[in-house]
This record gives structure tokens, sequence and C-alpha cells, in this order.
């Protein structure tokens, strides 16, 4: 009989550490069976805890992210509409091929100019005041203002985006993750059907409904609404967490702050490791076993969820040495942070290029930086790993 481990009883203390119970489960072995924390105590998933093991799943074909194959319907695909994270091919191959060349390194070295300017702007605002919270100042304007350049909706209203994307990555309940995904797909439709009638235009959001004008069989109406809530959604809650989970780091590591500030040509290790060592996504979104497979000896039954710990996995001592060390010069590539097969990140260029720049100009500018209390509270649920606040003062 297989146990079940009851993540909700863990309380508040595995969302502020959930390192210490995934090592735990490691040493028992790579993959558990688990109940999930509230507001999601109704449902079961297999956790996969182990490196190699959740490297391998990442990238198995059996493990699918269209439930409708399984005869489920997820709340995002029937409201939201069908994206890269709940497709599989061919509809996946053809989606990203639409978006793909708007985030390869080439393109993100173009706009290294841009991300650089709005950095300096967010810092030029912040630097005089001495002490701030860093997600409000630069980790979360940052990378929702480089995103909606990016799609080309530059004055979108984004506190009230803000609430709505806190609320999906990390639901507080059903009823308002439900209320947040409607408003959130009534948002977007009047954003596309503006953008529409405003005429032709740059940007991704331009592009794309050109594409759709143009060719409505390679990308239908629902899919360009889900494209654009996707790419807003994960293109900006991440960002935010790697630059505060990196900078909270080196801030809680004083040898490791002094250590990059001696030598700048460390800062790209630096972010690897920030990425490796406290991930912004702790857990893959779901899949299912669209066919019955066996990941590290557990046979997981057709139809069953699988969550893949990219966390637990960056944690395996099996793969990095003394994992729960952070420590900017060891060889942190090979981590799972940006996932791995078909659905690797595809904003990770953009991702690390915005981590590259925020950290050394915030360096550059707070030659003195220091934590200033301690950091609100961790985002709940498992798909976050992230702080709502990180107060500091230079
Ligand atoms: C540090 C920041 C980021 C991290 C850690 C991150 C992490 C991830 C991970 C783990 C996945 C795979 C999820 C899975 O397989 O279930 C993913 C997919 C994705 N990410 Fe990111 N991401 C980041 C930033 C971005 C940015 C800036 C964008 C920009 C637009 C973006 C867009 C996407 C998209 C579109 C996918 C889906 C790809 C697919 O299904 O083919 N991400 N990301």
């Amino acid at each position: 009989m297989t146990e079940t481990i009851d993540l909700g009883a863990y309380g508040t203390a595995f969302t502020d550490d959930p390192h210490a119970l995934y090592a735990e489960l490691r040493a028992r072995g790579p993959v558990h069976h688990v109940r999930l924390p509230p507001p999601l105590a109704h449902q079961t998933a297999w956790l996969v805890v182990g490196y190699e093991e959740a490297r391998t799943a990442l990238a198995d074909p059996r493990l699918a992210k269209d439930d409708s194959k399984i005869g489920g319907r997820t709340l995002d695909a029937d409201l939201i509409g069908p994206y890269l994270l709940v497709a599989d091919p061919p509809r996946h191959t053809r989606l990203r091929q639409l978006v793909v060349r708007e985030f390869t390194p080439r393109r993100v070295t173009e706009l290294l100019p841009r991300i650089r300017q709005i950095t300096d702007d967010l810092l030029d605002a912040m630097v005089p005041r001495g002490r701030a919270d860093l997600i409000e100042s630069l980790a979360f304007p940052l990378p929702i203002t480089v995103i909606a350049e990016l799609l080309g909706v530059p004055t979108m209203d984004r506190e009230a985006f803000r609430r709505m994307s806190n609320e999906i990555v990390a639901p507080t309940s059903g009823d308002a993750e439900y209320e947040a995904v409607t408003t959130l797909v009534t948002y977007l439709d009047d954003l596309i059907e503006d953008k529409r009638c405003s005429g032709p235009a740059d940007g991704l959001l331009s592009a794309l409904i050109r594409t759709r004008a143009e060719d409505g069989d390679r990308l239908s109406a629902r899919e360009l609404r889900a494209m654009a809530f996707l790419l807003l959604v994960a293109g900006h809650e991440t960002t935010v967490n790697l630059i505060a989970n990196g900078v909270h780091a080196l801030l809680t590591h004083p040898d490791q702050l002094a250590a990059l500030r001696a030598d700048m040509t460390l800062l790209d290790n630096a972010v690897e490791e920030m990425l490796r060592y406290e991930g912004p996504v702790e857990n893959a979104t779901y899949r299912f076993a669209a066919e019955p497979l066996d990941i590290g000896g557990t046979p997981i039954p057709v139809g069953h969820s699988v969550l893949i710990g990219l966390t637990a996995a960056d944690r395996d001592p099996d793969r990095f040495t003394g994992p729960a060390r952070f420590d900017i010069r060891r060889a942190a590539q090979g981590h799972l942070a940006f996932g791995h097969g078909i659905h690797y990140c595809l904003g990770a260029p953009l991702a690390r290029a915005e981590g590259r720049i925020a950290v050394r100009a915030l360096l550059d500018r707070c030659p003195d930086l220091a934590l200033d209390g301690p950091p609100g509270p961790w985002v709940p649920g498992l798909l976050m790993r992230g702080m709502r606040r990180l107060p500091v003062r230079w």
C-alpha cells in the first residue's frame, strides 16, 4: 500500500522552507505520492524529488500536458484557452513556432540597452530613499515593464494585472482563482480588441493579431488570448523571484556577496547558482500519465497527475555536492530551474539577462546594501518559490 504524504500537514513551515521536507523525502526515494496543500487538498499527485528522475520525467512524452486526453478539463485550458503549458505536440510545436524567434539569445541582445535603461530609471527613483521593498521598487516593475513593452502594451495597468497574476500562480481559494482567471481573460480580450482596432503597430501582440487575421489556421482566437496570458504571467512572476531570491541569497551569505563585489566576472555564474539554490519555480506545471509508466521504479497509473520538483531536484546531493550551500563559484549548470525538454522555458535568455542586469546595477548603485528586516511571507502553494516583500537599506 502506497503511503500518501499530506503536504498540508506541514503548514506554513513547509511554505517558508520546503527544502527540509524535500531533503527528507529524497533520502527515502525519488518519487512520492502526496496530498496537495489547501486549497487543493482534495487532490493527490506523484511528486518527483530526485534530479535524474526529474530530468528524465520532464522529457518523457508519456507525461502529457493536455488533460483532455484523459477526460479531464483544467480550469486553465477551459477558461483561458489552449496555451503552451497545457498543450502537447503537434499543437505545442505549432504554437511555440509562432513565438520562438522573439525570444532567441540574439533578439534578447537587441533588448539589452532598453533593459538597462528601465533598470537605471527604477534605481534612480529608489536610491535616494535609502531603504525600500526591493520587490516593489525593482524586482516587480522591471520584468513587467520589459514584457509589456515586448508585447506592445506599455500602458497596461500593472497593479491590476499584478493582483490577478499573483492570485493565479498562488491561489488563496478555488473561488478567488476562478475570479482572477475570468477577470484576466476579460482584460486580455479587451486588450486584444483595442490593439486590433488601433491598426498596425509594433510589438509581439500586434504581430500575433496579424498572424491570426492572415492565417487563422495557425492561431485561433482562443490560442491568441491564451498566448498573451502565458507570456504576461510567465514573463514576470518568475523573474520577480529570480531577482528577489537571488539578492536575498547574496545578502544572507556575506562571503558570497563580498566575492561577487570583488570580481564581477562571477556574475553570470552567480545568477545560475541563484537559479539552482532558490529557483523561482518550485515544481513544474502539472503533467498527466497519458500511458502507464514507471518513474524511478514507481509505477504511475494512467490519468494520475505528476509534479516534478525543480527545487527538490536542484538540491539533490547526488547531482550537486553540498547542495544546501550557496556557492557562486560552483558549476551550477545543468540545474532544472528553467525545466527541460520541449517545454523548456521560452524566456530563459530574457530572464537571465534581466537577472544579471538587475543584480549588477543594484550592487553598483548600493555599495552597502543590506537586509532591513525579515523578508515578507513566502508565496504559498507548490508552483512558485518567492517572497512577497524584501526590505533592504543601503
Ligand atoms: C527566472 C525566470 C524564469 C524561470 C525560472 C522560468 C521557468 C520556467 C519553467 C520551469 C518552465 C517549464 C515549466 C514546465 O515544464 O512545466 C517555463 C516555461 C515557459 N516559460 Fe519560463 N521562466 C522564467 C522566465 C520566463 C520569461 C521572462 C518568459 C517570457 C516570456 C517565460 C516564458 C515561458 C513560456 C512561454 C513557457 C512555456 C514553454 C513551453 O511550454 O513550450 N519564462 N519557464
